[in-house]
C-alpha cells in the first residue's frame, strides 16, 4: 500500500495504493521504511531497462487517478533522492518549508541549487523539447521561534535571498503543533484546545493564511490552464 510496485517496476497505476481516510474527501498513500529500497530499484531499472525514465515513474503512476482529485499532496522527505526526484517531476508546484536557522537556509540553498541542476539534465534527457515548468515556487517560514535571538538575521537572508518566492505568512514554532505531531495528528484535529486559546488562535490562523495561500496559487493555476486551452 505504498508506491513501491511503482517503484519497481510491478504496477504503472498508484490506484491499489490509495486508502481513504476518516477526513471527509481526503485520500491518502502511506510510505513505509521499506521504500528506501526504491532508492536501489529505481537506478537498477534506468540500468537494465533501456528507455526506461525513473524520474517519470510517480508521475505516470498518478496519470490515472488526477482527474479524481481536486488537489495531490506529495510530502518528500529533505533530500533530493530518487524517490524526492519523482514527487518533484509528478508536481505542478514546489513549498519548501524552512524554519529561520543557519543551517536550514543554508540546505535550502543547495536544494534550489542541486534542483537546477537536476532540472537542466531531466530536459535534456526529454525528447521532443519536454520542459518541465512548475506553475508555482514557494518558500516557507516555519517552526519561527520568536524567543530564538538569532532568528530575525536569518529571516532577513531568507527574504533578501528568495525575495517574491517567500510566502507571506509565517508559521511560529507553538506547542499546539509540537503536542498534537506527538499524538500523531495536526492541529486541525483538535475539538477542544485544552491549553491557552488564545496560543491554538494564533497556531491555527496561521496555518490557515498558509493554506488560504497556496489555494490561490492552486486556482490561479487552474485559470492559467483552462486560458490556454
Ligand atoms: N510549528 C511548529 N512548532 C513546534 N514544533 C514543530 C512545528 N513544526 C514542526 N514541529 C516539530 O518538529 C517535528 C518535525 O516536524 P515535521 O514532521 O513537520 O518536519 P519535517 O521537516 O517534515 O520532518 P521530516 O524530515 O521527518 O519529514 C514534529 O514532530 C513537531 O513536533
Ligand atoms: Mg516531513
Amino acid at each position: 500500500m505504498t508506491i513501491a510496485p511503482l517503484c519497481n517496476g510491478t504496477s504503472d497505476d498508484i490506484t491499489p495504493a490509495i486508502r481513504s481516510t476518516y477526513w471527509d474527501g481526503i485520500d491518502l498513500v502511506a510510505a513505509a521504511p521499506f521504500l528506501f529500497g526504491a532508492e536501489f530499484a529505481l537506478p537498477a531499472r534506468q540500468m537494465n531497462e533501456p528507455g526506461s525514465r525513473f524520474w517519470d515513474v510517480l508521475n505516470g503512476g498518478l496519470e490515472p487517478v488526477r482527474n479524481l482529485y481536486d488537489v495531490i499532496v506529495i510530502d518528500t522527505p529533505p533530500a533530493l533522492s530518487y524517490v524526492t526526484i519523482n514527487g518533484l517531476w509528478a508536481a505542478d508546484g514546489i513549498v519548501v518549508p524552512v524554519p529561520p536557522s543557519g543551517l536550514d537556509f543554508a540546505s535550502s540553498a543547495q536544494f534550489w541549487s542541486l534542483l537546477a541542476d537536476l532540472g537542466g539534465n531531466l530536459d535534456k534527457q526529454e525528447q521532443a523539447g519536454v520542459r518541465k515548468v512548475f506553475d508555482f515556487l514557494h518558500v516557507l517560514l516555519s517552526r519561527v521561534d520568536q524567543a530564538d535571538a538569532a532568528s530575525p538575521a536569518v529571516r532577513q537572508w531568507i527574504q533578501a535571498t528568495y525575495g517574491e518566492f517567500v510566502l507571506p505568512v509565517e508559521i511560529p514554532k507553538t506547542s499546539v503543533t509540537s503536542n498534537k505531531s506527538a499524538e500523531f495528528a495536526t492541529v486541525y484535529d483538535v475539538q477542544k484546545y485544552d491549553g491557552s486559546a488564545k496560543t491554538y488562535k494564533r497556531a491555527v490562523d496561521a496555518y490557515d493564511r498558509f493554506v488560504d495561500l497556496i489555494e490561490e496559487s492552486v486556482v490561479e493555476a487552474w485559470r492559467t490552464r483552462r486560458a490556454a486551452s
